[in-house]
């Protein structure tokens, strides 16, 4: 095998997503601690004194406790080189985790046994599940009481519509929890509470082991024995094909803050896993493993950290090997470029790359030329990988800048934020740029808006929310906006680009404007 599909032979590129507090940051710390990336992994506990876990850096994520934007962090495991993409823990930021989630090849869904599915996530699980991808789903904390497995898989099933394959099955929980049954080979991995509760030793036993009653109570025997039964006549059974289209979710419980059933889970997975898929392109299919380095652009990042006020592009490495300072093709900007300063995100540390492979995530210097969605081939090669849909925004508000002699910043900072596609930004007719509509697919969007236009622009705005829910671009070319007959509650607005486009508060008023106006052609997305 050539040193090209060796390297991306061993790539595994997944996105972790869960509920805020179901312990994705403790799930992602401990797999890097497997990796060696990191020293100290279990830092979680005295996060909110001073230590910040390392994926979250964004001062308003401290605060509020959430993940506002994803980062992405690489660690290798057993001679396997693996990409994480971590995601915003919130559902307000749904469409964020749609293109992270474009970027990876999997998806890891963490849940708190004690919680089950969380209402608020839905949302999120359920972005999920529109990509198809294989979904493999941690059950955390099953060191504290949790609900009974059977109810928790019944809800992942019935509320995310997925089925689902337990692979191990948990032995009590709480101050009972002796540790998870490995369903196909019998084994019993203990979980013994270590002196400082942070550790949690592994050792293996199994149900016919003439001992066992001494390692777990006869009760809690007998309970495994009958769910065990109930659970061959009952559940899906495992296969691997379906797992690989996103249909079979396969299950794991474990203990991400004691270090219990994250070492199993993460050799289960990189099992389970590919290497790098093929793509879609406008050209056909890309085979991730040709000579041609492609990748494509999910993320923009402004003013990431104080000390770089830069703009950086991620892009996700779809085929063949990068290497820095050779001559690249911008397919949307039609033109050659050498990409500048690549570099590798560790959180808040930055790590130059020379190369990187096909399921790789690198982020580049823009100069403000790249757009989300964007591909990047190898000169010669014109092809478009698949665009990332834009979700329509539910929630919108006028804001103004307090001082307007502050009116560049504001400007620069409004165009900056939306351009990273964290807003949508509308401008009404007959109004300058002091006042625009900004358009959010969550409310915690205008917070971040707000916070990051006073942080990184200086920059106070006043904001006002608007009664409207549903947009509507105009189609038609020839359109008169000011003899267009809409109801008393529609707002007509045009977009960054000039585009008409209608603003409703009840969707029932998007028919009558089409009753109104003969010929008119409305749609949910602009283009
Ligand atoms: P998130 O990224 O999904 O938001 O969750 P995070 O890892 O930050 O974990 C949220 C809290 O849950 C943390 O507690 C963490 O220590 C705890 N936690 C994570 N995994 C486990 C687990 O397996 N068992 C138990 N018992 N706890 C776990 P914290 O921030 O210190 O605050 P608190 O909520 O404990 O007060």
């Amino acid at each position: 095998m050539s040193d090209l599909n060796t390297e991306i032979n061993r790539r595994r590129t997944f996105a972790i997503i869960s509920h805020p507090d179901a312990g994705k940051t403790t799930l992602t710390e401990k797999f890097l601690l497997y990796g060696g990336a990191i020293n100290l992994a279990g830092s979680v506990k005295g996060r909110k004194a001073a230590k910040h876990a390392v994926s979250d850096w964004m001062e308003i994520e401290k605060e509020r406790g959430i993940s506002v934007t994803s980062s992405v962090m690489q660690f290798e495991y057993n001679g396997m080189c693996i990409n994480i993409l971590d995601t915003p823990g919130h559902q307000d930021f749904s469409e964020d985790t749609y293109r992270t989630l474009m970027a990876a090849d999997s998806a890891v869904m963490v849940i708190d046994g004690s919680k089950g599915v969380e209402a608020q996530t839905i949302k999120l699980f359920k972005v999920c599940v529109m990509r198809h991808i294989p979904i493999f789903t941690f059950i955390n904390k099953m060191d504290r009481e949790a609900n009974d497995p059977f109810d928790l898989i019944d809800e992942i099933e019935n509320v995310l519509g997925i089925h689902t394959c337990p692979i191990n099955w948990p032995i009590g929980s709480g101050k009972s929890f002796k540790g998870v049954y490995d369903r196909k080979s019998g084994v019993i991995s203990r979980f013994i509470q270590g002196d400082n509760g942070h550790r949690a030793e592994v050792i293996e036993t199994s149900l016919d082991a003439p001992d066992i009653e001494s390692v777990i109570t006869k009760e809690l025997y007998d309970k495994l024995s009958e769910d065990s039964e109930l659970l061959d006549g009952a559940s899906d059974e495992f296969d691997l094909e379906k797992v690989r289209a996103g249909e079979l979710s396969p299950v794991f419980f474990g203990s991400a803050l004691t270090n219990f059933g994250v070492e199993i889970f993460l050799r289960h997975f990189l099992e389970m896993t590919t290497p790098p898929l093929p793509r879609k392109s406008n050209e056909g299919i890309i085979d991730p493993f040709g000579n041609d380095f492609s990748a494509f652009v999910f993320k923009i990042q402004a003013n990431m950290n104080k000390a770089h006020r830069d703009r950086i592009a991620f892009m996700r490495i779809c085929s063949g090997k990068f290497e820095a300072g050779k001559e690249v093709y911008h397919v949307q900007g039609e033109k050659k470029l050498r990409l500048t300063q690549p570099q590798q995100m560790m959180a808040e540390e930055r790590k130059h790359v020379e190369e990187a492979y096909a399921g790789d995530i690198i982020g580049v210097f823009d100069p403000g030329i790249f757009a989300i969605g964007d591909t990047i081939c190898a000169p010669g090669k014109k092809f478009c990988y698949e665009g990332i849909p834009t979700f329509a925004p539910e929630h919108f508000a006028r804001i103004r800048q307090v001082d307007t002699m502050k009116r560049k910043q504001f400007i620069k900072g409004i165009e900056q934020i939306a351009l990273e596609g964290a807003v949508q930004i509308f401008q009404e007719y007959n109004t300058g740029m002091e006042e625009i509509i900004v358009g959010v697919v969550g409310v915690l969007q205008f917070e971040v808006l707000e916070y990051r236009l006073a942080n990184e622009y200086r920059v106070e705005i006043r904001l006002e929310q608007l009664p409207y829910e549903h947009i509507r671009w105009i189609e038609n070319e020839d359109i008169y906006i000011d003899r267009l007959s809409v109801t008393s509650d529609t707002k007509k607005v045009k977009d960054m680009h000039g585009r008409p486009l209608l603003l409703f508060t009840h969707p029932w008023s998007v028919g009558t404007v089409l009753d109104r106006n003969e010929g008119l052609v409305l749609t949910e997305f602009g283009k």
